[in-house]
């Protein structure tokens, strides 16, 4: 059934949005009214219900502070990144890469064995953003799911940056073993959390999780069987050996890593600078304990995927905190100053999360 957008003559219909119009701290983010989106004949109008605040969107509102140095990647990913999100002020005025809602309108060419009218989703945008809103556009084969049926929208719309990013390391990157041991460096982030999760409930392999201080119950809750303070201890100076060792913001080098892992063991990192490339490529060579520097692709059959899991009881959504969307910027504060101990969730449709 195809919802025919109303139509007011020429006068554009309007919703809220939270733009940000220059880089900066969470004060740049302001609530506005802008032109409610239309969408195009593959395309589906989603009602956002709830929306969430990831390792993309403060990167995304900082971007003007983070040079090359502080960019846990490549020169050429920083480049990359910098031109899509606009050099001098943001392209893009609407963040926000995570979301739950129900699909409003359908354009008339979107398959309607896909997508209909009333279907209550959640999504992932990536870098393209734009869920800081009442409203979204997207193509029909975007990151997009039928919502877990055992989440509420607010849960639903915290989960699919780290799911997806935790399912496809353990799914497709890494060949886990039941009972072998992992160690997931940053285990209380975005995707180290939705790691420590499926690799105890889907991969049955034995997680100790590292972390700081206030988030050690946090990641304990995940279901870690250990967890490492890295404000006490560094793992690299204990006799205790893993299999595979998640390496979270990439800080720590694989000389001080190697003695931590087993014998084929693999230090495995997400975030990493071209010097752990060319490791990567040495230990393929020479050694036996290996570095993999993986970029995850982002595809809606692993959203879909990850909502099966949901289902059967796999991964959980933590909330710490939800705010209303019009404390968006309070709600950025809250994360970067680092006081959230789980998910915060922005409730953009509050009657219905
Ligand atoms: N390769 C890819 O395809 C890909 C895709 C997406 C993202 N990424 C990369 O992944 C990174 C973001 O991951 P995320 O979303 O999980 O980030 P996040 O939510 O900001 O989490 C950062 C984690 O690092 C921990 N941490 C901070 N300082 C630490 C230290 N000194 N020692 C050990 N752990 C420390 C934090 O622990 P506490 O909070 O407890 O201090 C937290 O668990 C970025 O670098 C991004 O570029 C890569």
């Amino acid at each position: 059934m195809v919802k025919k957008m109303k139509n007011n003559g020429n006068k554009k219909q309007k919703m809220k949005a939270i733009i940000y119009t220059e880089y900066g701290p969470p004060e740049v983010l302001k609530l506005v009214e802008v032109d409610k989106p239309t969408p195009k004949r593959n395309e589906v109008l989603i009602r956002i219900y709830a929306t969430t605040i990831g390792y993309g969107d403060i990167f995304g509102r900082n971007m003007r502070n983070i040079s090359p140095g502080k960019f846990a990647m490549p020169l050429l990913f920083w480049l990359i990144a910098k031109i899509s999100f606009g050099i001098r002020k943001p392209r893009n005025k609407i963040l926000g890469s995570q979301f739950s809602g129900v699909i409003e309108a359908v354009g008339e060419n979107v398959t309607p064995d896909m997508w209909k009218v009333g279907d209550q989703v959640f999504g992932y945008t990536s870098s393209s953003m734009k869920a800081y809103a009442e409203y979204i556009v997207l193509p029909e084969d975007k990151i997009l799911s039928q919502k877990p049926a055992n989440m509420s929208f607010e849960e639903a719309a915290v989960v699919p940056y780290g799911g997806i990013m935790a399912l496809t390391l353990l799914r497709d990157k890494v060949n886990l073993k039941p009972g072998q041991k992992i160690l997931i460096n940053g285990a209380s982030g975005g995707i180290g959390s939705a790691i420590v999760q499926l690799a105890k409930s889907h991969f049955d392999v034995n997680v100790t999780g590292v972390c700081g201080t206030p988030r050690l119950d946090f990641v304990k809750s995940l279901g870690a069987d250990q967890v490492i303070d890295y404000t006490v201890e560094d793992f690299t100076e204990s006799s205790e050996t893993y299999d595979l060792i998640f390496g979270g913001l990439g800080r720590t080098p694989f000389s001080k890593v190697k003695n931590s892992l087993n014998p084929n063991g693999r230090y495995v990192l997400t975030s990493f600078k071209m010097r752990q490339v060319g490791q990567m490529l040495r230990t393929k060579l020479f050694g036996n304990k290996k570095v993999n520097c993986v970029v995850l692709p982002e595809k809606s059959e692993d959203l879909r995927a990850l909502k099966e899991l949901i289902e059967e009881g796999k991964l959980k959504a933590i909330i710490d905190k939800s705010f209303p969307f019009e404390q968006m910027a309070e709600a950025h504060r809250y994360v970067e100053e680092g006081r959230h101990k789980g998910h915060v969730v922005i409730t953009v449709e509050p009657n219905n999360t």
